[in-house]
Parts: structure tokens; sequence; C-alpha cells
């Protein structure tokens, strides 16, 4: 019997379904626009067009906050409305392969579990793959057979530092520090250096393409509003002065995967040496990211090719490859109350 499977990933920016029936991925923003407190008016990247430009009455907003989940219903209006649009109504009893970060408590765990139970998606199953293994898959390295991995997801809100062994998880560590900071950052630089206000769409799109300004030798151009006289205005913005403040930002990652490294068993460093670091997520993209975390670690580094989907793409493995089936595993025997 055909039947839907679903492998979801929760960011804190995009959520990521993969879907079996046409093995493919969506990928939208975790958003949702509501009006006179719970009347849904978008969700997903329709929710983001209002971002930063809705009136007061419309609230536009992340249902998740650092990686977990701050607004349940609103993370199960998004769910919900994405599981219609892809099962067109035909819904029969899906399964679920959910995505969690390792470094969370347990009852914030759970709360992935009871998101999708009680989000009217009629769901038949619900498993669980922590978040740094499906990168890994994402990734595809072969991770029940490979020792010492260490991978970094770096996304949104947040970014996981992982080192996987044998199919499990040695160590796990998650911090507040992705995308999110770095838009935060250039804002910042902008405010203080031009005394200009910019909003953080404007801000994520210049550090998106900052790869192809700095490449083309041209300044970024950006519109805000003049702190002085309130009037919107349009202003060059050197591309070093911006690298130079999100190197700072980005400081606290190579950090935390130092003080990860540290604590890793010998001999599991040692295997990765040879392997390289992985960098993966969204932000895994960011321009020179990459270069500082082999200057602070001098490690090689692996940056994922399809960086923003790789959870889904792992989550698509073990729901298609019977051989890693054993890496989810399920949380309704543990006790409902
Ligand atoms: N080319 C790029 N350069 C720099 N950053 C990028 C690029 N493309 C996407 N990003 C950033 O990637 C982030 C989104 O990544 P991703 O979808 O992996 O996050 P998430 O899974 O929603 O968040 P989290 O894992 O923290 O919960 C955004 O902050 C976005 O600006
Ligand atoms: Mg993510």
């Amino acid at each position: 019997m055909s039947n839907y499977i679903f492998g979801i990933d929760l960011g804190t920016g995009n959520i990521k379904i993969y879907s079996s029936a046409d093995d493919s991925i969506l990928s939208e923003k975790n958003m949702v626009a509501v009006v006179k407190k719970d009347t849904l008016l978008a969700y997903g990247d329709a929710a983001f067009e209002m971002f930063e430009k809705a009136p007061a009455n419309i609230r536009v907003s992340h249902p998740l906050n650092n990686g977990v989940i701050a607004d349940i219903n609103d993370m199960q209006s998004v769910l919900r409305n994405f599981i219609a649009e892809l099962t067109e109504g035909r819904n029969s009893g899906p399964d679920f392969y959910v995505a969690v970060p390792t470094d969370v408590t347990e009852v914030e765990k759970r709360a992935f579990y009871d998101l999708i139970k009680d989000a009217n998606v009629k769901a038949r199953r619900i498993m669980m793959v922590e978040k740094s293994i499906a990168d890994g898959l994402g990734l595809d390295i072969d991770v029940k057979n490979s020792q010492g991995i260490l991978i970094v997801d770096v996304g949104y809100e947040t970014t996981e530092i992982s080192v996987l062994s044998l199919g499990g998880i040695v160590l796990s560590r998650l911090i507040k520090v992705g995308g999110r900071k770095f838009d935060e950052t250039i804002r910042s630089v902008i405010r203080k250096e031009f005394g200009l206000m910019i909003g953080e769409k404007t801000a994520e799109q210049l550090k998106i393409h900052l790869a192809d300004t700095e490449s083309q030798k041209v300044e970024s151009v950006v519109y805000g509003r003049d702190i002085v006289t309130g009037l919107p205005v349009e202003r060059s913005i050197p591309s070093d002065m911006i690298d130079v403040a999100l190197e700072e930002a980005a400081s606290v990652i190579v950090d935390n995967i130092k003080l990860i490294l540290e604590r890793t068993p010998p001999e599991l460093g040692a295997d990765i040496y040879r392997h390289g670091i992985f960098l993966t997520g969204g932000s895994a993209q960011l321009v020179h990211l990459d270069e500082q975390i082999v200057r602070g670690t001098n490690l090689k580094v692996n940056r994922a090719v399809d960086s923003q989907n790789s959870v889904a793409l792992g989550l698509a493995r073990v729901i298609k490859d019977p051989g890693f089936h054993s890496l989810a595993y399920s949380l309704a025997d543990m006790s409902e109350e």
C-alpha cells in the first residue's frame, strides 16, 4: 500500500519537508502572519512577504525560537497547511520522521513529537532522528560505519556542533548563533557607520550577495532610513567593513568548535583530522566562514553543496533506505502523561 511519508526539518528560519510521494523537498520560510490574535492570514514564504511591511494589527512571526518551539499553535498551523498542500486532501495517515536537536532537554524534544501528534495531520507513526545524524546522511556520509565525524550546522538562529561515531552522537552542542545574528551584525554596523537604519530582509540580501559583490569588486547598495533626517535614502556599503564585523560575529562558532575538539577523545580527534570538518546549514554559505574555521582550527573544512537542505536530504535517506531505519527512534513508548 502506498502511503505518504514525510521527513520534517523544523528550522527556526525555514521549514523543509521531504515527501516520499514525489521524492522532493519543499522549503519555505517558517513564518506565520496572524490577525485578530488567532486568524491565520498567511504562512511560509507568503507570510515572510508581509514581514517588516505589515501594519500593527497583523502579527508576522517565527513559531520557533532558538531551535525550540515557541508558539505551538502557530507551528501546528504552518505544518497542517503544508501537509494539506502536499497531500492535496488525500491524507490517509502519513508517517513522519522529524529531525530534533540533540543538545535540548527531553521536554523540548518531546514537544516536537507532541506537536506533530496534535497538529491534526492524522499522523500514523512519528519517528525521531537526531538532526546531526540526518545532516551526516544528507552529506552522503555513511554515518553508521564512520568514526569521528565533526558536523557543524549553521542555520538561522542556531548552530549545532556534533561529533558522530558509528551511528551515535558522542558530543553535541547547540549555540544561539546563526544567519539571524549575521543579519543583525550587518544592521548595527550600517547604523553605526552610516547613520542608516535598514531592515532584516535588506541585511540578509546584502549578506547573501556578498560573495558576488566581493568577486566583482563592487560595493553593496542598500536602501534604508536616515537616522538624522528620517528620510529614505540609498547608500553604498564597502564589503570589507561588513567582512570584519561578520568575522567577529562568527568567532563564537570557531570558539565552540574548538571547545568540542578539546573534549573529543583523542582517537576520534585523529579521525576528524583526517576527514576534516563538515560544514552545513544555510549559513554554511556565508562568505569566508569556511576559511575562518580553517584558520581557527587548522583543520580542513568540507562545505555541503546543498547545505540548506542537508537535514531533509538525510531524512529522505532514512525513509528510503531500510539500512538506515535503525537511526530513527520512537518516543511513543515514553509515558504519555
Ligand atoms: N548564500 C548565503 N550566504 C549566507 N547565508 C545564507 C546564504 N543562503 C542562505 N543563508 C542563510 O541561511 C539561513 C537559513 O539556513 P537554514 O534553513 O539552514 O536555517 P534553519 O534550519 O531554518 O535554522 P536552524 O537550523 O538554526 O533552526 C538564513 O539565515 C539565510 O540568510
Ligand atoms: Mg536547520
